[in-house]
């Protein structure tokens, strides 16, 4: 009896814990991917990332994925692929074995076939507070202008997942701060850059564990 207990508590326990991976697609400078790794190789993320993607050969993020010894893929759309160039994307994220893609300022709207193949499985970051100043047209600079001139006095970050409207699928996360009267669109995105680390690793790290379930346009955290 006392030999079975210590046995058990003895013998070592092995098991198999089989991450989930991801894949990054990056336009720029890679501040969101770096957050992800960081988070990654601190234990707050249980997932990996296997691929990056850039459709900008001169990225940083680029670099940032080499540094920390990720596959990393450049691949601008040309005449040539203009054709194949989701296909192309598809199979490089599927080779790489990612289940979920993370968009971290990707510049480029994705093709809704290749949204429903990997559907409920893409996530991406927005530099504000949606549903408002989103969809065709809000991007990057855009976005922080077009909150200086409603007037708003919040503005802020959300993650989301990617369905075929344009930055319109179910609300992950969202972190909210203040809009100042001295505000500029580059202090805006100055500010807004800090907590949107914040915002996608969380969503990245939901993701991973699945803890959510989908309810229309709502995600409720299990
Ligand atoms: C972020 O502001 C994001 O909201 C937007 O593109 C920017 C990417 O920044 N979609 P970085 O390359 O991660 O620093």
């Amino acid at each position: 009896m006392f030999d079975a207990i210590r046995k058990i508590l003895l013998e070592p326990v092995y098991f198999t814990v089989i991450m989930k991976r991801m894949a990054v697609l990056a336009s720029g400078n890679g501040t969101n991917l770096q957050a992800i790794i960081d988070a990654v190789a601190a234990g707050k993320i249980l997932g990996e990332v296997g691929l990056v993607i850039s459709d900008r050969k001169s990225a940083y993020a680029l670099v940032r994925a080499e540094q920390s010894g990720i596959p990393r893929i450049a691949m601008p759309r040309t005449r040539e692929n203009r054709e194949s160039y989701f296909t192309g994307i598809k199979d490089a994220i599927e080779s790489a074995g990612c289940d979920f893609i993370v968009l971290a300022g990707f510049m480029k709207i994705l093709p809704d076939d290749f949204v429903e193949h990997f559907r409920n499985r893409i996530i991406n970051i927005h530099p504000a507070l949606l549903p408002s100043f989103g969809g065709r047209g809000y991007y990057g600079r855009h976005v922080h202008e077009a909150v200086l001139e409603s007037g708003a006095r919040i503005t802020g970050c959300t993650v989301h997942f990617v369905s075929s409207e344009v930055d319109g699928g179910p609300i992950i996360e969202q972190i909210s701060m203040p809009v100042m009267d001295n505000d500029t669109p580059d202090t805006l995105a100055e500010r807004i850059h800090g907590i949107e680390h914040e915002a996608l690793v969380f969503a990245a790290s939901l993701l991973m564990s699945g803890n959510y379930r989908i309810e229309g346009r709502r995600v409720i955290r299990l």
